[in-house]
């Protein structure tokens, strides 16, 4: 990486913050199944809302909306959409991955403290579509913006968020009565959780993995190679953070296997395995090896 030559407007970030912003990217999890009954404040969610609505937008249009779902009634309606929109779904996945898509856990709308459904008002910027003449959709993926600073703001909060995107769109607008020219874009289980898992669910339990970033970045055309020293560096860092994830992972899994031999505690606290993340196994690697963390080495 190039060492950076001038400070560009007296704000920059310095190593903590810029630490902070890789490790919420990090760390970030789709959680199903980690909510705990908390509620969740009203301030804490206030600051999600605002960091979502700091998104960038097209023609700043800000499409967006936020409905905040708590009725228990509504939430089972939700959830009964997701199990008929599973039960459609299913026959499309490969016939040998069916028994596990069925045990996997793919949302968690009534265990959450709240569901939010984030939505796309297609109407806002009628009149003036700065940036979307060409490409009306820019205004749906504005909206995708607003969902991901949601989430990345509350990994940093410590609330968990999980995308249920298993339901039919139609009959959510019904529900929920959003009007025609408004897009349901996300709906979001949100809440305390137990635990950030290390890795994605689906990774966990075998049904993907993360791809090779330097397979996926070509140069100049969509059939160009890629750049073999940029291929070379992101390489470098790849095999740093999975040496990082590996160590996590192991330590998880070294917990578990503890917890299970050992004799169960008499009130199990919902936090006791929320150490188990990449920052802070690696930090404590950190201290007794001298070497940083990836977000520390990166810039140097
Ligand atoms: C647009 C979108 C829709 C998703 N829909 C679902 C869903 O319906 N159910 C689910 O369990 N996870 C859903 N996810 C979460 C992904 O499965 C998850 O992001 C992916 O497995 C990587 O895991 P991670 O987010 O923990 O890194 C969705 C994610 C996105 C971005």
């Amino acid at each position: 990486m190039q060492a950076r030559t001038a400070a560009t407007s007296g704000d920059d970030f310095d190593q903590l913050a810029r630490d902070a912003v890789y490790r919420a990217m990090f760390t970030r999890r789709d959680v199903r199944s980690h909510f705990v009954a908390d509620d969740l404040d009203d301030g804490v969610l206030a600051r999600l809302l605002t960091a979502a609505h700091h998104a960038p937008s097209v023609g700043y249009m800000q499409p967006w909306n936020f409905i905040v779902i708590r009725d228990a009634a509504r939430r089972r309606q939700v959830r009964d959409l997701f199990l008929a929109a599973r039960e459609q779904e299913l026959p499309a996945i490969e016939a040998e991955r069916q028994a596990l898509y069925r045990k996997l856990k793919l949302e968690g709308i009534c265990e959450s403290a709240l569901n939010l459904c984030i939505t796309c008002d297609r109407q806002r910027s009628k009149n003036s579509p700065l940036g979307r003449w060409h490409n009306p959709e820019m205004d749906l993926y504005s909206t995708v913006c607003a969902v991901q600073n949601f989430w990345l703001a509350a990994r940093a909060e410590g609330v968990g968020v999980g995308w249920v995107s298993i339901i039919e769109t139609e009959a959510l607008k019904r529900l929920l009565s959003i009007p025609e020219h408004v897009t349901p874009i996300a709906y979001l289980c949100v809440g305390r959780v137990s635990e950030f898992a290390p890795r994605p669910d689906l990774e966990a339990h075998g049904w993907g993995k993360r791809l090779p970033l330097p397979e996926l970045v070509m140069s100049e055309t969509f059939c160009g190679a890629g750049e073999a020293p940029l291929k070379s560096a992101i390489a470098a860092l790849e095999n740093g953070r999975s040496r990082d994830q590996s160590a996590v992972v192991e330590a998880a899994d070294q917990a578990a296997l503890g917890e299970s031999q050992r004799e169960p505690p008499k009130e199990p606290s919902a936090l006791s395995r929320s150490s188990l993340n990449f920052d802070e196994a690696s930090a404590s690697r950190r201290s007794q090896s001298g070497f940083g963390t990836w977000p520390s080495m990166v810039s140097k």
